[in-house]
């Protein structure tokens, strides 16, 4: 069983991940992770200096290969749903989980979150509060689209979210 846990930036996707493959004794794989480690730099660096489409390429074959790992919790990056090759990837052998967060808990937990800063450069050149707004709008439709189940992070630590995600997926008894 391979669970891709797909959504925003600061949804919570690797920590849940974490909490999820303890409670599953499965490993668990950040795409951002592989993509920097086979890039050699940090996300940011690859958008200055590569653009964002070469990023997007390096991610279709971290997910390439990622999905073709069976007992594998895998946190995608926030954009992973956006071309259909990787949707493709995602959704074949795999239960994909939307977690969602409102855009109020998006932004104070990107705020809290400081350390990953060089992995979220900007995507649309607007402001923070602007750009959640503009990409949640346009993606939404595509997580919901994607999902086999979703679970709402706003009021929920991450370990209720791993629980959730393991009622919701039956995997719990
Ligand atoms: C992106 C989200 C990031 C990272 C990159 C692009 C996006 O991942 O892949 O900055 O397009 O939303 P997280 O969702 O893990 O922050």
């Amino acid at each position: 069983m391979r669970i891709v846990l797909i959504g925003y930036r600061g949804a919570g996707k690797s920590t849940v991940a974490r909490e999820l493959a303890t409670l599953l004794e499965c490993d668990w794989v950040d795409a951002d992770d592989e993509i920097e480690a086979r890039a050699g730099k940090s996300i940011a660096s690859i958008f200055a200096d590569d653009g964002e489409g070469h990023f997007r390429d390096l991610e279709t074959a971290v997910l390439r290969d990622l999905c073709a790992r069976e007992r594998i919790v895998l946190a995608a990056g926030g954009g992973a749903v956006l071309r259909e090759e990787n949707r493709d990837l995602l959704t074949a052998g795999g239960k994909i989980v939307w977690l969602r967060a409102a855009p109020e808990t998006i932004i104070v937990r990107l705020r809290a979150d400081a350390g990953t800063a060089a992995r979220r450069p900007s995507l649309t050149g607007g402001g923070t509060e602007a750009e959640i707004a503009e990409l949640l709008e346009q993606r939404t439709p595509i997580y919901r689209q994607c999902a086999d189940v979703t679970v709402d992070t706003d009021p929920c630590a991450p370990a209720e979210v791993a629980a959730e995600i393991l009622r919701q997926l039956k995997l719990d008894s």
